[in-house]
């Protein structure tokens, strides 16, 4: 049977995806993180096409959107009294904007326990691209969004990579609004527990903005510092999956550019088509390592931490196109600060393995 055909819709289509999210179809939108890929978050039925269009795991929570504060207060429990100071303050400074906040549900939020994998705590997020609040405003329900990629694939930051993925097992997908701000998925905050809250995926909105928010003592990264965070164990349901990976080995290079140089050589001389992934620096210009033999893909500058975040995940896609195809991929020297700290997060959760001095002896 051929696959019924994904509609494409425009900026000024938002009412006709919005009905489709109303009569329980599967939307893909622009968000200012990555695209999501929108359901009715009350619906069983329509939430489970998202996890069977992503091939997801369904213990993995999904994220509801909503346009207003006040929507997103119909669905959580603030009644205890930090909680409520707390999540006012919170979605007060980062909303709209990149943050996802996880609280105890309301007992009459009424979300579909697929969405929620069953859990007692909802996330839920109001973005701020102008399309994705048109949409959540003109639908009038809450929207379940994971990324709209295939599981473990990078998220998408364009229609194009949407459709790469998702074309004929989706209703739709809003193909403007590519002008994405942050290119990396939101930070999660978990408020179900009492503080200090945990930092469950690093993201746009840092530790550091947090802590100036709701006080130091009130908030952590997973684990207790940046480095556990991005390589500790899972700490909830959904952070146990490989992430953002392109079809070829990635392996990130933690050290001196000196390490990059002896494994990039050691696998040319092995006759494979090596990648490297790097942000533009003087090191790496200098390094030698740029040749006929090794496809290399600059993500961003060195002292412009937002360009690398924005241009992550289509610089890990285009690993997968036929014309840059390599047997192996090398990513080193990302930023590990502020914003750099979300940016090794998906780099690590996509990587088969660290490469250290230790490792090339
Ligand atoms: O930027 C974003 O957040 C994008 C756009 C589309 O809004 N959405 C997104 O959704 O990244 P998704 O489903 O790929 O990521 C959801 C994350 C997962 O790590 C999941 O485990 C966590 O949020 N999460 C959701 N609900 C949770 C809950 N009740 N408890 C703990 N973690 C939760
Ligand atoms: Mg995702």
């Amino acid at each position: 049977m051929p696959s019924p055909a994904t509609q494409l819709w425009s900026a000024s289509d938002v009412p006709l995806a919005a009905e489709a999210l109303r009569r329980g179809e599967t939307v893909a939108f622009p968000t200012e993180t990555v695209f999501g890929l929108g359901a009715n978050a009350c619906s069983d039925a329509a939430v489970r096409a998202i996890f069977s269009a992503k091939g997801r795991p369904a213990d993995n929570p999904l994220i509801v959107h909503v346009p207003t504060v006040e929507a997103a207060k119909a669905l959580v429990d603030t009644s205890d009294d930090n909680v409520q100071e707390h999540f006012h303050a919170l979605a007060k400074r980062f909303w709209p904007g990149p943050l996802t906040l996880v609280l105890r549900q309301r007992k009459d939020a009424r979300l579909s326990t697929v969405a929620t994998a069953g859990l007692d705590s909802v996330g839920v997020r109001i973005p701020s691209h102008e399309l994705a609040l048109q949409l959540l405003l003109a639908a009038a329900v809450p929207v379940a969004a994971p990324s709209a990629n295939t599981s473990g694939k990078p998220s998408p930051t364009r229609a194009e990579h949407v459709l790469r993925d998702m074309a004929g097992r989706i209703a739709g997908v809003i193909t403007d609004g590519n002008e994405i701000a942050v290119g990396l998925e939101s930070t999660v905050l978990d408020l179900s527990r009492p503080p200090p809250y945990t930092i469950l995926r690093p993201g746009a909105v840092t530790l550091q903005q947090l802590a100036a928010c709701v006080g130091s003592a009130n908030v952590r990264a997973s684990g207790g510092g940046p480095q556990q965070d991005v390589e500790g164990a899972p700490k909830a349901p959904g952070m146990k999956y490989v992430h953002y990976a392109p079809t070829a080995p990635l392996h990130y290079v933690n050290g001196a550019v000196e390490v990059l140089k002896s494994v990039v050589d050691k696998h040319v001389a092995d006759g494979k088509r090596v990648g490297v992934m790097c942000p533009e620096s003087r090191e790496f210009l200098d390094s030698g390592i740029r040749s006929d033999r090794v496809k290399v893909i600059l993500c961003g500058t060195e002292n412009d931490v937002e360009s690398i975040a924005r241009n992550l995940y289509a610089c890990l896609r285009r690993f997968d196109s036929d014309e840059d195809a390599v047997d192996v991929i090398f990513c080193f020297g990302f930023p590990r600060e502020g914003l750099g700290c979300a940016i090794q997060n998906r780099l690590l959760k996509a990587s088969t393995n660290v490469i250290d001095s230790s490792s090339v002896g």
